[in-house]
């Protein structure tokens, strides 16, 4: 699948992830693209459970895995990404 130019975001859907603050996590990345302009910049996209469950929830920002991620962190983590790439 071919990416976005900033790259590609993955966010963990599996019910360990998705209920521990993947679920609020999912809404503050997509309001952030539309707000920020950023939807066509960057490829977004759900994932089954990665297998780290117990670090999770997790989020995958250009091949690098986040771990135990808070929704209060994605705004500044966001900022940071899309400042490097
Ligand atoms: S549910 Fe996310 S790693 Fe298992």
């Amino acid at each position: 699948m071919s990416q976005g130019k900033a790259g590609e975001i993955v966010i963990c859907m599996g019910s360990s992830c998705f209920s521990r603050g993947n679920k609020i996590a999912l809404g503050i990345i997509r309001s952030y693209l539309r707000e920020n302009s950023l939807e066509a910049e960057i490829t977004f996209r759900g994932a089954h459970c990665l297998g780290i469950c117990e670090q999770g929830p997790v989020l995958i920002l250009n091949e690098k895995q986040h771990k135990k991620v808070m929704p209060d962190d994605i705004p500044g983590m966001l900022d940071d990404f899309f400042a490097e790439n």
